[in-house]
């Protein structure tokens, strides 16, 4: 089993893998499982998980301080991995400004240093960048000719280059940063070229913090070395989690979200015709294609009632966001794709002190990435049967492998 595996609670492949007939819907399982109520005891491979499925069940997991955040230190992790490899997969300079795994207070002090880096300012300054980083992607893609592959020419490159210019990456190192993500994200990689993959692209946020101390430029990452006194390690992990949080979510949002509006014509012409519901569609695309599809995993480090249910102290929790993104009690129709729809509360960000940091810029990828998408392509159409497209349903952020488009 991989790092990941061994601090990812694990559950039967009923309730994550096979999407029941379409690529968009959750598993078939998890449909039938959220009819019978909304917190859920499984028992699998010798592990206990509670899944939740309702809304209200889910926010009060995510809302509560008694559920921890800390995956690597959880009973789970130690019991299944040994203290010998438990300090070889995560020593303490890997850990560092992970704050994602951290609790209160030690992830406060974060998430406050980071807030003040992402401000309102500097998501405002990013916007026109950002169309200039789309539009630039779409010249190239339209100028190379049709097929393309939406993935591997838009969506992936978007958010990557959008994170180089929130770190302040140059652009002579742009084409290395963009590869070396890429690779963190194939498929066919062996444990050890992960680790080799993890540990280079260390060394490569290593240079750049370094770059940043010496010469500090505009970025967010000069205004953590500027503005605080996080040491290198810190930053470090700042950086990388900032690059994993951030680019894979979003390139699978954009394609993902895409291949959705390709199968639902009638929302495609209705989002080219009126541009101006971008903003309600992009909140449509989260909730119904729930990427985060294996959940949000936490642990009760006391005894804790969700539902009515006990959860015991030391028991793992998953938070299934395809489910509860789709509860029949919040949302009209839920097995639906409306792009006019009245936002509701979804939970494809999370909820709660670690609702995600990069939320609005996320936002603004997607509404420029999909508005210029469809105003300069307005017959993009597949390029193969829908059948044959690659899903992710082997990964824990669903999505698409690649995605042959015509125009
Ligand atoms: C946290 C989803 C884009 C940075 C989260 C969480 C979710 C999520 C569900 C909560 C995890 C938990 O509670 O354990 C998404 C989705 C995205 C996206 C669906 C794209 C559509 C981004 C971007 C960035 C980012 C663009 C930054 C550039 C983060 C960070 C956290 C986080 C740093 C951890 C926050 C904390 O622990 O306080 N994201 N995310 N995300 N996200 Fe995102």
């Amino acid at each position: 089993r991989s790092a990941q595996e061994l601090i990812r609670p694990q559950l039967p492949a009923e309730l994550t893998e096979k999407r029941a007939g379409c690529p968009f819907d959750p598993a078939t399982g998890l449909t039938e499982l959220s009819g019978h109520g909304h917190v859920h005891r499984i028992e699998h491979n010798g592990d206990t998980v509670w899944l939740v499925t309702g809304h209200d069940e889910a926010r009060a997991v995510l809302a509560e301080p008694k559920m921890s955040s800390d995956r690597i230190n959880s009973p789970r992790a130690r019991r299944l991995i040994s203290p010998e490899l438990h300090a070889e997969l995560f020593p303490p300079e890997r850990r560092a400004g992970s704050f994602i795994f951290m609790d209160a207070p030690e992830h406060t002090r974060y998430r406050k240093l980071l807030t003040g880096q992402f401000t309102v300012r500097r998501m405002r300054d990013l916007a026109p960048r950002v169309i200039e980083i789309v539009t630039a992607q779409l010249d190239a893609m339209i100028e190379k000719g049709a097929p393309a592959d939406l993935v591997h020419d838009f969506a992936l490159p978007v958010p990557s280059l959008v994170i180089c210019e929130l770190l302040g990456v140059d652009y002579g190192d742009r084409e290395e940063f963009q590869r070396r993500t890429s690779k963190l994200l194939s498929l066919n990689t062996t444990v050890d070229e992960q680790i080799k993959n993890t540990t280079e692209l260390r060394r490569f946020m290593q240079t750049l913090v370094r770059a940043k101390q010496a010469n500090p430029g505009d970025d967010l990452l000069s205004g953590l070395v500027r503005d605080t006194d996080l040491n290198e390690d810190e930053l470090v992990g700042i950086a990388n989690l900032l690059l994993i949080a951030g680019h894979e979510t979003t390139a699978n949002m954009l394609a993902l979200g895409t291949f959705a509006l390709l199968e639902h014509p009638e929302e495609f012409t209705k989002l080219r015709e009126h541009p101006e519901l971008i903003d309600n569609a992009v909140e449509e695309l989260l909730r119904y294609l729930s990427i985060i599809s294996m959940g949000v995993a936490r642990h009760a480090t006391e005894d804790v009632v969700i539902g009515g249910a006990i959860i015991k102290a030391g028991e793992t929790v998953v938070v299934s966001v395809p489910a509860v993104n789709r509860d029949e009690s919040q949302y009209d129709d839920p097995h639906e794709l409306r792009i006019d729809r009245p936002r509701g509360h979804h939970v494809a960000f999370g909820h709660g002190i670690h609702q995600c940091l990069g939320q609005q810029l996320a936002r603004v990828e997607m509404a420029v990435g999909f508005t210029e998408l469809l105003r300069r392509l307005p017959t993009l159409k597949l390029a193969v049967p829908a059948d044959e497209v690659p899903l992710r349903t082997d990964m824990s952020i669903y999505g698409v492998h690649s995605l042959p488009v015509t125009w």
